[in-house]
């Protein structure tokens, strides 16, 4: 089979990961999840006391402390120096930051850079906002997957009350409707469907609707 890359973007919640991870494993390609970068570096910035405005210390940060994926049974594991950070990166503190500290140029350019590393041998999935766009802008398959913000704030909802975190589902969908704006206004790299990318609204899809639809896409490309 070729060594294609799939490039997923969209808002908050609108289920590229968990698509992104079926397809990897039907396709036996990596998957990048990232979110997961810019997550960490944020997580980084609230332990060693950084501002989320300090542009220059985010950045080193980044060089300071490489992250790694580990794949496993239970998923995708998230690393930096040794620890398991799988859990700390998905917490609110760092998820109401992520979006202030993702906009900086600086920040984006260093975590493209190590994205464009992982994919360079092809094979890859890779989710994000800027993935069609900007850190694969050549690949064979770009989906752009969208659903309302009312849909994807029950599932956020619904995932956190089975994972036994508190949850409140008016607070989930104003942060989501907020960090939507933030990631599709900011001037580096915004949250943006690439011209040749294919949308899809999964608004009331299941996730197997989704995946087949993307299979279909990725068949009719004769990748
Ligand atoms: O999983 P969820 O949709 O909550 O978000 P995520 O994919 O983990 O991404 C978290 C944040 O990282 C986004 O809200 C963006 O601010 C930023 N991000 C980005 O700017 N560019 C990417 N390629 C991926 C994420
Ligand atoms: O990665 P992203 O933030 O775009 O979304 P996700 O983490 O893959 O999906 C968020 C939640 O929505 C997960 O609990 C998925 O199981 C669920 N989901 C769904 O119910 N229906 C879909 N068509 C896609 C995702």
């Amino acid at each position: 089979m070729n060594k294609f890359s799939i490039a997923i973007d969209g808002p908050a919640s609108s289920g590229k990961s968990t698509v992104a991870k079926i397809l990897a494993n039907a396709f036996n390609f990596v998957y990048v999840d990232t979110g997961a970068m810019y997550r960490t570096v944020t997580y980084l910035a609230i332990q060693h006391k950084i501002e989320f405005s300090d542009e220059d210390q985010l950045t080193e940060l980044i060089r300071r402390y490489p992250i790694s994926f580990k794949q496993t049974k239970e998923g995708q594991l998230v690393f930096v120096e040794g620890e398991d950070i799988t859990q700390a990166i998905r917490q609110a503190d760092v998820t109401a930051a992520v979006s202030e500290v993702s906009a900086h140029r600086k920040v984006r350019e260093e975590l493209v850079e190590a994205q464009r590393r992982i994919a360079s041998s092809g094979g890859v999935v890779m989710d994000g906002r800027d993935i069609g766009t900007v850190v694969l802008p050549k690949a064979e398959v770009k989906i752009f997957l969208v659903a309302s913000v009312q849909e994807r704030a029950e599932r956020r909802h619904k995932e956190n009350l089975e994972r036994g975190i508190e949850s409140d589902l008016e607070s989930i969908q104003t942060a989501i409707a907020q960090r939507d704006y933030l990631d599709s206004h900011r001037e580096v790299s915004p949250l943006l469907q690439a011209d040749d990318a294919i949308r899809i609204d999964t608004t009331g899809m299941t996730i197997e609707a989704v995946v087949s639809e993307i299979k279909d896409i990725i068949h009719q490309k004769g990748c």
